[in-house]
């Protein structure tokens, strides 16, 4: 029985796949969580939801933003305003865009193609993983041209340059160097679940799917989701467990000699580090802790954020992510020294939730709340928040 229902779990799948279920609205990211946790077999959610270690740098990414409070104001003309955000040289709708995220149609069918239609429709930045679920072309076209890549140095660093230079001839203009995963993350949730890849399937997996059958319908009708940019000749180009040491100072030197777009690192915690990086001629740096997915005992991303635009200065381009769960969130990141904020796991957990809809939803709760908070704080264009805007006097204990 097993090996029947794993045999139709192949790329390509069985096609016609079954419309999904009519479902609730998304009122925050914490319903869309709820409901992924409901709809998602437990092997896939804690692929998504769980972290490293005792996931108290998860926690912590999140109770730290929660701490910080914004300053309200009174009698401001925030009739109408503006989400508009200006990074890299670009204009975008609002200021967040979605984080690269590797094997993203585990949360659901053609998660990775409605995300970069989201980004089309929208004009907000798409971080495509070298790890998608789509081949990083398609998704480039899809979100009419928002998408960056995101490199991993996996296998040797002559694969990871030509991984770059398919990127470049693809047409991204914009690379984001991943440096945080030398190692993978030690996530228990998965060892406990037996979550590896290749993948091998237990009778604990198949009672997993099995009440769980409308994903595992769904994911049957699509095919499962392979590493898509390592198919045909190139299949064995991606090794998740291997180490990704090949990511140091002097292939950022080699990859910023040969990549003529811009730049990003990505994951970066360390003041010390982001100012070499800046000095080596990187455009921007994306301050990260891989959502508390890699060391656990690391500091919050937000607790870092202010040294880190400290140290940079205030014109260099700042990119943050990890914990960023509402609109707020996004507000509280740009007064902490941001320009742009990626979101991650919400996405997922919407799509999870209730399907490509999801994507819209999500998007939609996003602006809402930081349109709401900007109005209470008395600001019309999230571009004109500042420190200003925090609530500066310490908390009671
Ligand atoms: C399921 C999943 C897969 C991820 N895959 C990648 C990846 O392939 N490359 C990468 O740079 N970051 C990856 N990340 C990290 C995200 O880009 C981002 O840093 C993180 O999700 C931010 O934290 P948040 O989910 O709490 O918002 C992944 C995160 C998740 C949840």
């Amino acid at each position: 029985m097993i090996s029947v229902m794993f045999s139709f779990m192949t790329p390509g799948g069985l096609g016609a796949a079954p419309a999904f279920k009519p479902s609730p609205a998304l009122p925050s990211t914490r319903d869309a969580r709820a409901l992924a946790a409901q709809r998602l077999p437990r092997l896939i959610y804690d692929f998504i939801d769980g972290a490293a270690g005792e996931e108290l740098g998860l926690a912590s990414n999140i109770s730290d933003l929660q701490r910080v409070r914004l300053q309200p104001r009174s009698l401001a003309e925030v009739n109408s305003i503006s989400l508009t955000t200006s990074f890299l040289g670009q204009d975008w709708d609002v200021p967040f865009g979605i984080a690269p995220m590797g094997m993203c149609d585990l949360a659901w069918p053609g998660t990775d193609r409605a995300l970069a239609a989201l980004s089309q429709r929208h004009n907000l930045p798409l971080g495509v993983s070298t790890a998608s679920s789509t081949p990083l072309e398609e998704l480039l076209r899809l979100s009419g041209g928002r998408a960056w890549f995101q490199l991993y140095v996996t296998g040797s660093t002559q694969e990871a340059m030509a991984l770059s230079s398919r990127a470049a001839k693809a047409g991204y203009d914009t690379l984001i160097l991943t440096v945080d995963v030398p190692r993978l993350g030690k996530r228990p949730r998965d060892v406990r679940n037996g979550f590896t890849t290749p993948f091998r399937m237990t009778a604990r997996h198949f009672m997993d799917f099995a009440t769980h059958p409308h994903w595992s319908l769904n994911t049957l009708a699509s095919g499962l989701p392979t590493m898509a940019n390592f198919s045909g000749a190139n299949a064995k180009g991606y090794d998740r467990n291997a180490p990704r040491t090949g990511a140091n100072w002097a292939f950022l030197q080699e990859l910023r000699a040969a990549w003529r777009g811009k730049l990003i690192i990505k994951g970066v915690l360390s003041a010390e580090d982001a100012v070499r990086m800046k000095a080596e001629g990187v455009d921007a740096i994306c301050v990260s802790n891989h959502g508390g997915r890699q060391l656990d005992s690391a500091p919050s991303a937000i607790a870092v954020l202010p040294a880190i635009r400290q140290a940079v200065g205030p014109a260099f381009p700042l990119l943050f992510d990890s914990g960023i769960r509402t609109g707020d969130d996004i507000v509280k990141a740009r007064a902490l020294g941001a320009d742009m904020v990626l979101v991650g796991r919400p996405f997922l957990y919407a799509l999870a939730a209730v399907g490509p809809a999801g994507a819209e939803r999500m998007y939609n709760c996003f602006t809402g709340e930081i349109e709401t908070a900007l109005a209470q704080i008395g600001i019309a264009a999230v571009s004109a928040v500042t420190s200003a805007c925090l609530y500066q006097a310490p908390l009671p204990a």
